[in-house]
């Protein structure tokens, strides 16, 4: 059902303007907008600061409101009751203080943040935020939380997210960032093994920022759930996804250092090079800080191998900006990475911004982007000729007699052999590293006496 939204505009065309805005930014929350302030679900006073006396019009007005809002609390109901604009900006903590019934106060840069401002509002009071986005399975999916294969499984320890990043709709699709409880993520993981898996990777839409119920008591980070999985007998590799660089901690960093379960691969999405542009994202990361914390990873971890996502063609996104992007993948140098055109969202602030990208620009930095991430998946990939490696064999190629599994760095790896190896971590000699995968044969000193778990 629709919720009704009222704004009371004052002064300016500016204003006016704003008051659209904000109306737009709403709509996809299923605001639509009223004239009358008492049964409203929410109103909003966009308020100016250049007449004398008008911000103590504003209190007046916020007096009168009060008392509709009073009434809709007797009969069970809810109105969010906001104040936006110059006056906001002016006063800011003092409407709080002269009117503590407000829920929000928000200055005119800030409009576009609505849907996050309302989002957590409706969070915290308990209630559940209906939506009307076109949900994008592209954007906002996990992979499928059931059981990937014979051998390798996902499992779902967190979902939703509390970042809001500004072109994406899963903090309002997925709702607030929930951890399960450190228990019931043994428990299954112990059953996965039971069942004959060798392989867990960890799920969630956030999932370094962990912080489920643990055995003691206290909460548990993502780090101190993996020293306890790594506990379990035959549980030969972990693997977690997605992170969120912000919220990778010491505990997490001394747990690639010191469990030998935990692959050495991470996916941790940076999306854009400029600082400018990771602001306007709402990222709460710098390049430098990204790049900072890739070093400090590797420091304790030499081998760990780094996948990412980008997105480019962010609104105000410059040539420079852009080539912030490319110099921080030649600065780290991925194994392997994702990368999108931005696409608005509606209902996320980007999809609002003025200064959207032409679609031409976005698809020549992609190829561009794309074209230097590949080289250096497959430079990854060359550097492994030689070497010799564990492989999960989970599944069957496509020549007879092929089977293929995943290196410890997520490459696929193609081995020519028999069917009694199905299911089993064999090393392999790496012999031809290609755009996206090895090639390579059983190593000889390991056949049978060395296959682990097998
Ligand atoms: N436009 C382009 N890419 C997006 N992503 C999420 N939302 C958008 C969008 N609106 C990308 C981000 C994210 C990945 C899962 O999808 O890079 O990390
Ligand atoms: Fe979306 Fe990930 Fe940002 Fe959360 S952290 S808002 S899921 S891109």
């Amino acid at each position: 059902m629709a919720k009704k939204l009222h704004i009371k505009t004052y002064g300016c065309q500016m204003n006016v303007y704003d008051s659209e805005r904000m109306a737009d930014v709403l709509a996809p929350l299923g605001y639509e907008l009223s004239d009358r302030p008492d049964d409203a679900d929410m109103v909003i006073l966009n308020t100016c600061h250049i007449r004398e006396k008008a911000a103590e019009k504003v209190y007046s007005d916020l007096g009168r409101i009060r008392r509709f809002k009073t009434q809709k609390e007797k009969s069970g109901e809810k109105m969010i009751l906001a104040v936006a604009g110059c006056v906001a900006q002016a006063e800011g903590e003092e409407v709080f203080a002269r009117a503590p019934y407000v829920d929000m106060v928000f200055g005119p840069q800030t409009y576009h943040r609505l849907p996050e401002m309302i989002a957590k509002a409706t969070r915290s009071s308990g209630d559940v935020l209906e939506i009307d986005f076109p949900v994008d399975e592209k954007f906002d999916s996990l992979p499928v939380s059931n059981s990937k294969g014979l051998r390798s499984a996902f499992l779902t320890i967190q979902e939703g997210c509390d970042k809001f990043c500004t072109f994406c709709v899963v903090p309002y699709t997925r709702g607030a960032e929930f951890s399960r409880p450190a228990q019931d993520v043994l428990t299954e993981a112990k059953r996965l093994v039971d069942d004959g898996v060798y392989e867990i990777t960890l799920l969630g839409q956030n999932v370094n920022c962990y912080h489920g119920a643990g055995l003691n008591g206290s909460d548990w980070g993502l780090g101190r759930l993996i020293q306890e999985l790594a506990e379990i007998d035959g549980l030969s590799r972990i693997r977690y996804t997605t992170s969120y660089p912000a919220d990778v901690d010491d505990e997490l960093i001394a747990a690639h250092r010191d469990i030998p379960a935990l692959m050495p691969f991470l996916h941790l999405p940076v999306q854009a090079g400029s600082d400018r542009i990771l602001q306007a994202m709402n990222r709460r990361h710098t390049s430098s800080g990204y790049q900072a914390l890739i070093d400090k990873l590797r420091q304790v971890r030499p081998d760990l191998a780094f996948s990412s996502d980008f997105i480019v063609g962010f609104p105000g996104e410059t040539e420079d900006d852009f080539k912030q992007t490319l110099q921080l993948v030649q600065d780290v140098q991925f194994a392997q990475a994702y990368s999108f055109k931005y696409s608005p969202r509606p209902g996320t602030p980007a999809a609002d911004y003025d200064n959207q990208i032409d679609e031409d620009i976005k698809s020549e930095r992609l190829v561009r982007l794309q074209e230097l991430l590949s080289a250096q998946q497959r430079t990854f990939n060359e550097s492994l000729v030689g070497s010799t490696v564990p492989v999960l064999l989970d599944r069957h190629g496509r020549e007879q007699g092929q089977l293929v599994g995943r290196s410890p760095y997520m490459q696929a790896v193609h081995i020519q052999d028999s069917e009694t190896l199905f299911g089993s971590i064999v090393d392999v000699h790496i012999q031809a590293g290609y755009a996206y995968s090895l090639q390579g044969e059983l190593a000889v000193n390991t056949m049978n006496a060395e296959r682990v778990n097998a």
